[in-house]
């Protein structure tokens, strides 16, 4: 009887007082057309505005998963396995945030570019270099700020002041998802010199199969094939073994073309030779979901990008940019973070060129108890 009350009161309330907590009275009393406000309201600036906001509650859960996962790295959390299921859940979950968003510039691509037009002057000097939570995002998960595309000869930074620059600003020093997933690549185990000592051995097995392959192509009979055969596996050897020529990586490093430290790299490529084993499946989903979340910003990027060019030509931005210009270049590498990631499949050699488990690791890989590397044996056989 009394439920039933209840209920019947709650129906009179007006949608938004029923959900106080969630002050949805504010976000949706929040759009203020500024062709209204001139006198001359136009319609489709509300779809703009709403977009917008769209947009930006969505990079604030980004953010928001992002932190969560930070936190679990920078407490050390994430040595207790357990709490790897949650940072990928929570990586995971960004990725499909991110496919939302890549998906939503349909919806603003059923306006016309005449019908932007009507309303644009009205947004000067609006623009989405102002977008704080973009900038974030960007920062925390380790956009280098030496990769940024420059724009009229101002550092990103100079859109925000007071207390937006300083949370980007702090942001910059904080440490990035990247380099926090690199300290924990470089406690992958089995690289140990003195234990599995995973990157000598993958060195040897290399060598040794490309060797191996050297003598088959060798021992063919001589023919335009035969010399073709011989130029490809020179190249593929150069590129194989510059794997293991860590004075390279460092100047690649140097340059911004690789991101990850040299005995991180040889972490990940290890999660990836071995992702069957039950320690390292939860790893690899880590990686790919970074990945994923580096393919989705890229989509978003250039999404975003094919809709100024349709709405502005090559018309100025409103923040002062060349607009499509500049944007289209921002569509790159550049502001890729996890990149050594991707590059790691050119060094995928054969299965059987793949240091084997030696059955104390592969227990210790199985089981995910807890070790210190006097569980491998440096047992050299292979
Ligand atoms: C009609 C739709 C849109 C147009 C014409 C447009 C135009 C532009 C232009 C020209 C720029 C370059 C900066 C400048 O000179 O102003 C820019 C940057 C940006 N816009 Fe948009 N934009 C639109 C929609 C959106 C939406 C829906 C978002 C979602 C939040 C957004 C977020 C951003 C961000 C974050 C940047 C900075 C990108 C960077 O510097 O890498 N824009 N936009």
């Amino acid at each position: 009887m009394k439920r039933g009350r209840m209920k019947k009161e709650l129906k009179c309330l007006p949608y938004t007082d029923q959900l106080p907590m969630m002050s949805l009275e504010k976000i949706l009393s929040a759009q203020e057309l500024q062709s209204e406000v001139k006198g001359n309201k136009i319609h489709d600036e509300h779809l703009f505005i709403i977009t917008h906001q769209a947009y930006e509650l969505w990079f604030k859960q980004i953010l928001w998963e992002l932190d969560s996962v930070r936190e679990i790295f920078q407490n050390g959390h994430v040595r207790d396995e357990r709490n790897m299921l949650k940072v990928v859940a929570r990586m995971q979950r960004v990725g499909v945030i991110l496919k939302l968003l890549v998906q939503q510039f349909s919806v603003l691509e059923t306006m016309t570019a005449l019908d932007f037009n009507d309303f644009r002057e009205y947004l000067i000097p609006a623009s989405g270099f102002q977008s704080l939570q973009f900038r974030l995002l960007e920062n925390k998960i380790g956009v280098p700020q030496r990769m940024r595309v420059p724009y009229n000869r101002r550092h990103y930074r100079d859109n925000f002041c007071g207390e937006d620059n300083e949370l980007l600003l702090r942001s910059e020093q904080e440490e990035t998802l990247l380099q926090l997933v690199q300290a924990w690549l470089e406690r992958t185990p089995g690289l140990e010199p003195h234990g599995f000592n995973f990157w000598g051995k993958l060195e040897k097995n290399v060598t040794k199969g490309l060797e191996e392959e050297f003598i088959k192509i060798q021992s063919k009979e001589e023919s335009e094939e035969k010399e073709e055969e011989m130029a490809e596996f020179q190249k593929h050897k150069e590129v194989l073994l510059s794997l293991f020529d860590e004075k390279r990586h460092d100047h690649l490093l140097s340059k911004g073309e690789r991101r990850l430290s040299y005995r991180a790299l040889q972490g990940a490529l290890m999660i990836h030779f071995y992702r069957e084993e039950p320690r390292f499946q939860v790893p690899f989903q880590l990686l790919t979901s970074l990945m994923e979340v580096d393919v989705l910003v890229s989509k978003w990027r250039y999404n975003h990008v094919c809709l100024v060019h349709r709405m502005l030509g090559s018309k100025a931005g409103t923040g002062g940019s060349s607009g499509y210009q500049y944007l289209r270049s921002t569509v790159s590498d550049r502001y890729k973070v996890f990149v050594d990631l991707f590059n790691l499949s050119t060094y995928l050699v054969p299965r059987h060129w793949m240091p084997k488990m030696n059955p104390i690791i592969h227990k210790f890989l199985y089981t995910a108890e807890y070790c210190d590397s006097s569980y491998f044996s440096s047992d050299d056989s292979d």
